[in-house]
C-alpha cells in the first residue's frame, strides 16, 4: 500500500455527504439469466431417494413458496429447484417472486393463504415486515418455513432452513486473512466494506462473523480503512442494491483512494463484487492494481469473473441442498413428523428461537472451483466458457 495521506481530512468531509447507505434505495441488476441456472430437475437432490413413495401421500396438498426477487441468480435457482423437488414429491407448488417490493409479498403470502395453501415456505425481503400475514398462516392452521432468511419478529414460524450466516462471514474474514497473510505481514492493507441489507438479519451475522476475523487487524492497523466506515450500519446497502454497492465503491476511490490503491473490497453478495468492478474498471484499475474483492453466492457471473480473475473469491452456496433440506422440513410438518435440524441456539427471533437446520457455506476461488463448482454438478464447464 502507498502512503500518502495528503487530503485525507477534506476527503473525508467530502465523500461523508455523497455515500449512499442503508437508507437509499436502488434497484439490483441482474446477473446470470435463470438458463445459466443449474438444471433443477437433473440436479434434484437426495429427495429422490423418497420421492417415489410419498406421491400419493403428498398429494392434492398445496404448498406456496415465496421468493424475494429474480433479479439475483442463487434466488431464481432456489424457486427453481424447491419447486422441482416438492414437485417430485406430488405436492402442488405455487412459486412466486415480489421483485423486492414487500408489499408486493406480503399479497402474494395473503394469496397462498386464500388459496388453500397447506405449507408456506419463505424467503423475505424484509423480515420484520411479514408479522401480520404470519398471523392470519398461523391463525389458519398454517405452518410456516423460513428459508434461508429468519422470520423474525413471529411465533408463527416452525423451522429455518438456512446456511452459517455468521460462518459465510467468517470465511470471507479467513480468505482475506489468509491471502494477504494478515497475522505475520510487516505491510498494511486498505480495505472498505459493503455489507448486506439492515432488513436481512443473515447480513448482520455475515458481518458479525467478518469482523469476528478483521477487527483485529484494524485496531492493529495492519487493515486500514480510509472511509472509517467500519460499523454495520454505515456499510449496510438496502435491498442488496448493486447500483448502491457500485456508487459506493466510486465515491470511495474519488474520496479516499485518489493517491493510494484500494487493496481489498470486501463485499458480502456477488452482486456488490460487480458493482466494485465497474467503480474500479471506471476508475482505472487494472491487473497491476487490482484489488482482492470477495462475494457471497458463487453465481455464475461471478465463477466466470474469479476465473478471469477480476473477482476473487465467492462463497458456494449450494441451493439444491437447501432445497433438499427444507423440502425435508415441509414433508415432516405435513406428516406431523419431526424435521432434522442442527441448531437450536443461535436464530432467536425476538419471539421464539427457530430450530434450524444450517448447511455449510464453502469459500471458492481459482483454485478450488473446478473440484467444488463443476464436479460438484453446479456448473459445467461450458456453462462457465460462454
Ligand atoms: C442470502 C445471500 C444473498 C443475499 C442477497 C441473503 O439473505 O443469504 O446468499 O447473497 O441475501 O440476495
Amino acid at each position: 500500500m502507498k502512503k500518502k495521506l495528503l487530503g485525507a481530512l477534506l476527503s473525508v468531509a467530502m465523500v461523508a455527504t455523497l455515500l449512499t447507505g442503508c437508507g437509499s434505495t436502488g434497484s439490483e441488476s441482474t446477473s446470470a439469466p435463470a438458463a445459466d441456472a443449474p438444471a433443477a430437475e437433473a440436479d434434484a437432490p437426495a429427495a429422490d431417494a423418497e420421492a417415489a413413495a410419498p406421491a400419493a401421500e403428498a398429494n392434492g396438498k398445496k404448498v406456496g413458496v415465496a421468493m424475494p426477487t429474480q433479479s439475483s441468480e442463487r434466488w431464481i435457482n432456489d424457486g427453481a429447484n424447491m419447486k422441482a423437488q416438492l414437485e417430485s414429491l406430488g405436492y402442488e407448488v405455487d412459486l412466486q417472486y415480489a421483485e423486492d417490493d414487500v408489499q408486493a409479498q406480503v399479497s402474494q403470502i395473503e394469496n397462498m393463504i386464500a388459496s388453500g395453501a397447506n405449507c408456506l415456505v419463505i424467503a423475505s425481503i424484509d423480515s420484520s415486515a411479514l408479522v401480520n400475514v404470519e398471523a392470519q398462516a398461523k391463525e389458519a392452521g398454517i405452518p410456516i418455513i423460513a428459508y434461508d432468511r429468519l422470520l423474525m419478529d413471529t411465533d408463527a414460524v416452525s423451522y429455518y432452513a438456512t446456511f452459517d450466516n455468521k460462518g459465510v462471514g467468517t470465511a470471507i474474514g479467513k480468505y482475506i486473512e489468509e491471502k494477504k497473510d494478515l497475522a505475520n505481514t510487516t505491510e498494511t492493507y486498505t480495505i472498505e466494506f459493503f455489507m448486506g441489507s439492515p432488513d436481512d438479519n443473515n447480513a448482520h451475522m455475515l458481518y458479525d462473523g467478518l469482523m469476528e476475523v478483521l477487527q483485529p487487524y484494524l485496531d492493529k492497523g495492519t487493515l486500514v480503512c480510509k472511509s472509517g466506515r467500519t460499523s454495520f450500519d454505515d456499510t449496510c446497502i438496502l435491498r442488496w442494491s448493486q447500483e448502491t454497492a457500485q456508487q459506493n465503491c466510486e465515491n470511495y476511490l474519488t474520496g479516499f483512494y485518489a493517491d493510494e490503491d484500494l487493496d481489498i473490497c470486501a463485499t458480502a453478495f456477488d452482486g456488490f463484487a460487480y458493482g466494485c468492478k465497474a467503480a474500479l474498471e471506471g476508475a482505472g484499475y487494472t491487473a497491476d492494481n487490482w484489488p482482492l474483492i470477495t462475494g457471497q453466492d458463487a453465481e455464475l457471473m461471478a465463477t466466470k469473473n474469479i476465473i478471469s480473475g477480476s473477482q476473487t473469491m465467492s462463497i458456494y452456496k449450494d441451493t439444491r441442498l437447501l432445497a433438499e433440506k427444507c423440502v425435508k422440513m415441509v414433508q415432516a410438518v405435513l406428516e406431523g413428523e419431526e424435521p432434522e435440524i442442527n441448531d437450536t441456539e443461535q436464530y432467536n427471533n425476538n419471539v421464539i428461537v427457530v430450530p434450524s437446520y444450517l448447511c455449510t457455506p464453502v469459500a471458492v476461488d481459482k483454485d478450488n472451483y473446478k473440484e467444488i463448482i463443476v464436479d460438484g454438478g453446479y456448473y459445467t464447464e461450458e456453462q462457465l466458457a460462454e
